[in-house]
């Protein structure tokens, strides 16, 4: 029984392998967040201090006692109008016009298994590994109610929050603001790490103290976005890789979203996350429904690399879904940086050729094979195949890739349109965009309408009829522009289009499952600009960056690791000079980098030497050697590569028999020193061998003085170590 109400204190308590989480129901019926972190027994309503404090109002409930004020204590879902100043999780607007809602504790319900959400991506669990609270909550005034959704995962200390919002009144009341999870701390000091970046630099690591301010983190570009990640860690100040208390946060949805932290008058810590407020007012009529998706949490009591750990096997087991989940992803050669527009069916057979000689296992045939598509003017939208640009049919080609041995992909972007394109021409009213006013163009495109059933249903169609002419294994599902002018020509509740719009997204990709069940669906937008935990629930993996070089990916994935499992990152070697950033790097640190991710490679292996070749089948093999330990295995960061010039990381096999180090060199100086990696997570008291070398080193000695890195003339030199336990 991981959840429990007692009756006597009215307090619910959720307890994980290694975390508590408590709330209490007042005298008075409002919700108090009570407790989060390292686990423990007691109820903690000890915490809850009243104090009488100069206009902080008191709820008329509560008569004359001044110390009783919403606006002091912590809260479990605060909602404006209760007396309660700081950052609302929810704001609605009645029918009479005024924006309070007083939520009041109703009743609760416990229930084995893990709770889903219509339409929604979320995590899923059988009824021995979850449970859900939900706890009804309502305002008797308007009879809006709230059900605050817990899932509870407690052998990976996760919890979940969702909630659903309906009422039973027979005015329409309007949400405003709908975040899904709100942590009230009442003591201590904590520091925000999120996730900044832009188009080809996503996921750079921030550490901002929480201070007496807001600190705002948000995307209003209908998607999660490559400015602003959708996940974050709350850390204690001080807290490290390795020890100190640490909590994350992580949105399972692609679209906008808002994340809020403030350290409020009495020193107390709120953070919210959940639907971005602006462009957002959705009606409710008597009877709807309206959900606000998932956030996933965990506590580690033990630093950053737990707190990791346990979003890693939480969105690897319980949001990824299908055949690839578990099974060994392909090794792929997409044919984007090394042909760009320009290609030919032949050219891709030569690709699959050359992927098969070079042990790999499927190639990707990326943009330019349909409609009109030479260039990123024209074409969107219209996919047909371009039989006379490919010289053959896409049947004929696919029977001749999969007859080498070879899976065949392909890349799509059903959410936009070209301009110059027959759909836009016959559909001009299938886009967003605002009557009277030019729309924003980007990369020379617009989008559609996802808030449409008609446009979906009309774009899956399309997707179908290409999906059915052949043995086609793999979809490259991508998004190249932030969503702007959000008008939709079949509702008068603009309010309600980027919410609606992400909901036909994901019914698009639901239904695509369904019809093609063993389809790999790879995400990407503009690389990571849509790299969020929803995404997951039908992509296994996403193009992680549209940036391939070797260094800027160092960092990019180290950011990426915090909150998202390896096996979700796609990762390619490309050629030198980099397209990005016109830097060579050698081959063998590009597949070091890329190896920490799903593998693949994008380039013209035609256009590499003999020497090259040899080298990439030797680094398909390690791949292929390795992959169960680097996607299943446990991750740990051994440096910050934005505070030191060694990038270092590594997996450990959960019983700890072997380990894969790997070092990445970001500078290079004359007369240099030994770097010394300190490792992580081997055996205590074991040694470990050196499969390369033979060597044995002492696990303690490699945890506590470290493991001499080679010196070598060279720049951006790196090395992978694989350790094997030896008794
Ligand atoms: C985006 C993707 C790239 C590639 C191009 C094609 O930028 O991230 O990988 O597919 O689109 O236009």
């Amino acid at each position: 029984m991981s959840i429990r109400f007692l009756e006597h204190e009215k307090v619910f308590q959720i307890d994980t392998k290694n975390s508590t989480y408590q709330m209490k129901v007042d005298d008075y019926g409002f919700l108090l967040h009570l407790y989060y972190g390292r686990k423990t027994n007691g109820v903690m309503d000890y915490l809850l201090y009243h104090s009488d404090r100069g206009f902080s109002g008191n709820p008329y409930v509560v008569d004359t006692n001044r110390i009783y004020s919403m606006d002091t204590l912590p809260q479990e879902y605060p909602t404006l109008g209760t007396g309660d100043y700081r950052n609302p999780a929810m704001t609605v607007r009645n029918a009479n016009g005024s924006f309070a809602c007083d939520l009041r504790y109703d009743s609760y319900t416990i229930q084995k298994g893990k709770y889903s959400l219509k339409g929604l991506p979320a995590v899923y669990a059988n009824e021995e590994e979850a449970e859900t609270l939900i706890v009804h909550m309502m305002d008797p005034v308007t009879q809006l109610h709230v059900d605050l959704m817990y899932g509870v995962l407690a052998e990976i200390d996760i919890i979940t929050r969702a909630a659903k919002i309906y009422h039973t009144s027979d005015d329409v009341i309007i949400l405003d603001k709908v975040q899904t999870a709100c942590l009230d701390f009442v003591s201590g000091e904590y520091d925000l790490i999120n996730f900044y970046g832009r188009h080809a630099m996503e996921r750079n690591y921030q550490r901002t103290p929480i201070g007496h301010n807001s600190l705002v983190m948000s995307s209003r570009r209908g998607m999660s976005s490559h400015q602003y990640n959708p996940m974050m860690v709350i850390a204690a100040r001080g807290a490290t890789e390795d020890a100190g208390s640490c909590y994350s946060m992580n949105f399972v949805y692609s679209g906008g979203f808002k994340a809020e932290a403030e350290m409020d008058q009495t020193g107390g810590t709120r953070v919210l996350l959940g639907l971005l407020d602006e462009m957002f007012a959705y009606p409710l009529n008597k009877g709807e429904e309206f959900i606000a998706p998932e956030v996933i949490m965990t506590y580690s009591g033990q630093g950053f690399s737990k707190l990791t750990q346990n979003l890693h096997e939480c969105i690897r087991e319980h949001i990824c879904r299908g055949p690839y989940r578990d099974g060994n992803r392909p090794v792929l050669l997409n044919s984007w940086e090394g042909c760009y527009f320009n290609f030919n069916g032949e050219d891709i057979y030569q690709l699959a050729v050359n992927a098969k000689d070079l042990g790999m296992d499927m190639i990707v045939m990326d943009d330019g094979w349909f409609g009109i598509r030479d260039d990123d003017y024209t074409g969107l939208g219209d996919w047909n195949v371009n039989e006379e640009k490919l010289g053959e049919t896409l049947g004929h080609l696919v029977k001749r890739v999969t007859d080498l041995g070879i899976k065949f992909g392909i890349w799509f972007e059903p959410e936009c349109i070209n301009e110059a394109s027959h759909l836009y021409e016959a559909h001009p009213d299938w886009v967003l965009k605002i009557p009277g006013r030019d729309p924003i163009r980007s990369r020379y495109q617009f989008v559609l309408d996802f808030s449409r059933k008609d446009v979906v249903d009309a774009i899956f169609e399309q997707v179908c009829n290409v999906l059915d002419q052949g043995d086609i294994s793999y979809v490259k599902w991508d998004f190249n522009r932030s969503i702007s002018d959000a008008y939709s020509n079949m509702t008068t509740d603009q309010g309600k289009v980027l919410y609606d719009y992400v909901l036909g997204l994901y019914d698009f990709m639901e239904r695509l499952l369904q019809r093609y069940p063993n389809l790999l669906l790879e995400g990407c937008s503009g690389g990571g600009g849509r790299f969020d935990c929803g995404i997951l629930y039908y992509s296994p993996q996403i193009w992680c960056s549209d940036n391939t070089d070797a260094l800027d990916r160092l960092r990019i994935q180290y950011g990426t690791s915090f909150g998202y499992p390896i096996s979700a990152m796609g990762s390619h070697v490309s050629a030198v000079p980099n397209h990005q950033t016109g830097r060579s790097t050698p081959l063998n640190t590009r597949g070091v980098v890329a190896m920490s991710g799903t593998f693949g490679y994008e380039l013209d292996p035609a256009k590499m030497s003999e020497e090259e070749k040899e080298e990439v089948r030797k680094q398909v093999k390690v791949f292929k050697k390795h992959s169960s330990l680097i996607h299943n295995g446990l991750y740990y960061r051994l440096t910050n590569p934005f505070e030191q010039e060694t990038c270092a990381w590594m997996f450990v096999a959960k019983d700890q028999s072997q380990a894969l180090v790997s070092a990445v060199f970001q500078q290079v100086h004359g007369a240099p020193l030994c770097t010394y990696v300190r490792l992580k997570g081997l055996k205590s008291g074991a040694f470990y061998k050196d499969e390369a070398t033979g060597k044995l080193y002492p696990a303690d000695a490699l945890m506590e003085a470290g493991y001499p890195l080679p010196v070598e003339f060279g720049a951006f030199n790196a090395y992978q170590i694989h350790l094997t336990l030896s008794e």
